[in-house]
């Protein structure tokens, strides 16, 4: 049989999977207080050696700050920060092995372009052949070679944020720490430059943390994510297992849409899960296997590209389907979206979508229309908290 995974696999690089595998970067119990105020609460990760690493969640939960402890620009409160083996704690910023690079860029306005990839290396004191090389390099990696004498003001958006990416990457830290680095740029040039992200990455094969609160940035560029909430992480994972396994309503919620049904258990045992909808009244039958009792109140959450639409009724007592009307239909061009009133009194919303991969439809669902929903034993999961 063909090997199974949650989602699809970007690449064959997983080390957190073997426990042996000593990390490179570690927060161990970590907390960070601003008077009264907890911004990181007893924090524990570990990031490994070349993973593109992602730090994702709403504004003021931690990120920053987080990223600023490892590079030395605040001092834990409590907990212990390591970073190849050695334990940061009086490390000053410039000597430790990580840089960052800032949201604002923080370019120097009369400097050249090549002038500011070089000053961090000047600075450093390193022979002029050396600097001169390095330079030349990181403007052929950042594709900067024909801009290299002109000013940050005579450069677009996103080329200044490639110069000061190229000024981070030339002093060749352990670990590049990028803290909203795209949030400046227009959608298409973002989801291009995420991609050359990840090619410097692996071209350099350096390890990479990213701060973001843009969830597809995320899904995109990471070999894992760590979703953070109020200062804790929620759920550390690689990007399908995010959205595929979601391990809380919080961040089945947080990352893409979802039906997030309310449900009781009726039924526990080996091969599966037995659940009965509160509101729609329709059941469920998962092939997860779960802690909950029968009994228990518990959530199934279902992706709307997991749920089938078709048109007519459906069984009446049938597991996995329920009979609906469609309240609206929402065309985006590569997928539709259709609302379906569903349950009692059709009192509840389902969502289903789908690809449009054909341009002409012959007799499509439409408004009012009696549609049967349905889906898969492990097409959701059922979640306790
Ligand atoms: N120097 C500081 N003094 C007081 N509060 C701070 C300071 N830095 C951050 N905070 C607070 O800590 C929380 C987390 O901030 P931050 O790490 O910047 O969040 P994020 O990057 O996730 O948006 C916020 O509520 C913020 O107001
Ligand atoms: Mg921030």
């Amino acid at each position: 049989m063909a090997k199974k995974s949650v989602g699809p696999v970007r690449r064959e690089f997983t080390p957190w999977e073997n426990p042996d595998h000593p990390p490179f970067i570690e927060f161990r119990n970590v907390s960070k207080k601003f008077g009264d105020f907890t911004a990181v609460r007893n924090l524990s990760l570990k990031i490994y050696e070349r993973e593109f690493f992602a730090l994702l969640g709403g504004s003021g939960c931690g990120k920053t700050t987080l990223m600023r402890m490892l590079a030395g620009f605040e001092t834990p409160t409590s907990g212990q920060i390591f970073l190849d083996g050695q334990d940061l704690a009086g490390i000053p910023p410039y000597r430790r092995p990580s840089n960052m690079m800032f949201q604002s860029y923080a370019l120097f306005p009369h400097m050249s372009v090549e002038k500011n990839i070089a000053f961090g290396l000047k600075q450093d004191k390193l022979p002029q052949a050396e600097i001169d090389d390095r330079v030349a390099e990181m403007l052929r990696l950042t594709k900067l070679e024909q801009f290299a004498k002109r000013k940050p003001h005579q450069l677009s958006g996103g080329q200044r944020q490639r110069v000061a990416l190229a000024r981070s990457l030339a002093k060749r830290p352990k670990v590049l720490l990028l803290d909203e680095p795209l949030g400046a740029l227009d959608r298409k040039l973002r989801e291009e430059t995420q991609f050359e992200l990840m090619n410097l990455q692996e071209e350099l094969k350096m390890t990479f943390l990213i701060v973001t609160h843009d969830q597809e940035e995320a899904m995109t560029v990471a070999d894992r994510i760590a979703v953070m909430d109020k200062g804790e992480l929620i759920q550390v994972a690689t990007p399908s297992e995010i959205y595929e396994a979601p391990n809380s309503i919080y961040v089945a919620d947080f990352i893409g849409d979802v039906n997030l049904i309310e449900a009781t258990v009726s039924e526990v045992s080996e091969d599966g899960t037995k659940l009965h909808s509160t509101g729609e009244g329709f059941l469920i039958e998962s092939s997860q296997t779960t802690e909950a009792a029968p009994g228990d109140k518990v959530w199934y959450a279902i992706r709307p590209e997991k749920v089938r639409i078709a048109k007519g009724q459906g069984d009446a007592g049938a597991f996995n389907q329920v009979t609906g009307i469609v309240w609206d239909i929402g065309y985006l061009g590569d997928v539709s979206i259709i609302h379906a009133k569903v349950g009692a009194d059709n009192r509840d919303i389902l969502r289903a979508t789908f690809a449009n991969v054909s341009r002409m439809v012959e007799d499509p669902i439409t408004w009012d229309e009696d549609v049967v929903l349905s889906f898969d034993r492990d097409a959701g999961v059922i979640l306790t908290r």
